[in-house]
């Protein structure tokens, strides 16, 4: 504690930190939050609403994590809260058949033209486990393939990054991986083509399914060419695989049909969270009706969950998509997120004696600070691949992070996060150039 910096007088985080970390490991529930590598302890929240968030000291922040994605419309959206207090009163948890999840699924599936059938799960990580599954129920094979800066979960197969052989083997990026989750699973770099072709002819017919984030979102934000998304769907077919988009972070973000919308390629499997549940823990897996039914109790597939398709979840996340699909509400969002990008490209201008030259990177309502520069000076290219830039971007970050967090702007406590703009944020421009200390346009 005594290394930590403490951002305001009466501030309390650093003792309900130093509490949690005696009861809970590393005092957090989700690595992420521990504001690790950041040399002081994480914020405790006590409340948020709209852009903002406040810290048990009562101090606010403009909030550009909003949750990791959930909130696309900001805390406590009054309509989302209307069917979350309308859905309590009902009972919160039934176990049985219900129509807010018919509600929800049906949808989905007639906005969406290639989702046949959807099933609803808790998190990311559940849609992802399922989907796997499926993928290999479906194709009676073993391998699933991954790209290298893709994050799927907390799976075991999926904690799996490149590995040095050239076999697309991996290496577990956690202990408590087992040999079978690492051999099952390939890795391959972003844009690898040629890789994939050589891993594709040697182990092709053992090859359930690519899983692909269609946007990765989770080492930075390293937008792909379409050709080479249309380049795995070929692959796919020719091997008779199975292409899975991993939409928990893009889907109805990026647009309401996702990067499968965006891009005009069919995946086989999508899997959905964040947005899908409006803030509450929902996840699911969507697609063809003949691979969907491969689940139980129709098909062979076993996946089931106590709490899935929580009727409050379900209705919140009802609401929530119903409010994306208004006309012309990705329009309004991609407008709001262009002026916020432009916004941060003037702060690094005005604080270039402060901060690392970055590339502002951004997609849709998703923003990203880039490394524009090496260590010896040289250009470095807005990246696609993990390998584009160096792992010690958390240095730079840090001053950043602080920086922002003292004047009031609050990032996700890691440098391979993205931010993430809601519509709240429309409210809060004039407020946001103040504390970024640039001339508001
Ligand atoms: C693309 C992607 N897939 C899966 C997950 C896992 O979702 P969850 O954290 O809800 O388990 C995440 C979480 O950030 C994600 O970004």
């Amino acid at each position: 504690m005594s290394n930590m910096k403490n951002l305001n007088g009466n501030d309390s985080s650093e003792l309900l930190f130093e509490r949690s970390k005696k009861v809970v490991p590393g005092g957090v529930h989700s690595p992420v939050r521990s504001f690790k590598g950041l040399d002081m302890s994480p914020r405790f929240i006590s409340r948020a609403e709209g852009a903002y968030l406040w810290d048990e000291s009562g101090k606010n922040y403009i909030d550009f994590c909003m949750s990791f994605g959930p909130l696309i419309l900001g805390h406590q959206h009054p309509e989302v809260k209307r069917v979350i207090i309308d859905a309590l009163d009902r009972g919160w948890s039934f176990g049985a058949c219900e129509k807010y999840s018919l509600a929800l699924a049906e949808f989905i599936v007639k906005k969406i033209p290639f989702i046949d059938q959807i099933r609803f799960v808790n998190s990311g990580t559940e849609a992802v486990m399922a989907a796997i599954r499926i993928a290999k129920g479906y194709t009676k094979r073993e391998k699933i393939l991954k790209f290298e800066g893709c994050y799927h979960g907390h799976l075991d197969s999926m904690l799996i990054k490149s590995g040095s052989g050239l076999a697309g083997e991996g290496e577990s990026t956690s202990a408590g991986v087992g040999a079978e989750s690492i051999s099952n699973t390939l890795v391959c770099p972003l844009g690898d083509e040629e890789k994939l072709r050589f891993l594709f002819e040697t182990q092709g017919q053992e090859i359930a399914a690519i899983i692909l984030e269609p946007l990765p979102a989770n080492y930075g934000l390293l937008k792909q060419n379409i050709n080479f998304i249309k380049f795995l769907r070929t692959l796919c077919d020719q091997y008779q695989s199975l292409l899975i988009f991993d939409e928990v972070i893009s889907g109805f973000r990026i647009a309401f049909g996702g990067m499968a919308e965006v891009t005009n390629i069919v995946p086989d499997i999508i899997t959905y969270g964040k947005v899908i549940g409006g803030g509450m823990p929902v996840g699911a897996i969507a697609g063809k009706k003949h691979i969907m039914e491969m689940l139980a109790p129709v098909g062979p597939v076993y996946q089931a969950g106590t709490l899935s398709a929580n009727p409050v979840a379900m209705s919140a996340g009802l609401k929530q998509l119903e409010i994306l699909a208004e006309p012309g509400f990705y329009q309004n969002l991609e407008a709001l997120s262009k002026k916020i990008e432009n916004m941060w490209v003037r702060f690094f201008e005005q604080h270039r004696d402060k901060f690392s030259p970055s590339h502002v990177i951004r997609e849709g309502s998703l923003f990203w600070f880039a490394p524009s520069l090496d260590q010896s000076g040289n250009s470095l290219p807005r990246p696609s691949n993990t390998s584009h830039f160096s792992t010690s971007i958390m240095s730079s970050f840090y001053p950043l992070f602080h920086f922002l967090l003292e004047r009031g702007v609050y990032l996700a406590p890691n440098a391979y996060e993205v931010g993430f703009v809601s519509t709240a944020h429309a409210n809060v421009l004039e407020e946001l150039s103040l504390r970024l200390g640039i001339e508001s346009e």
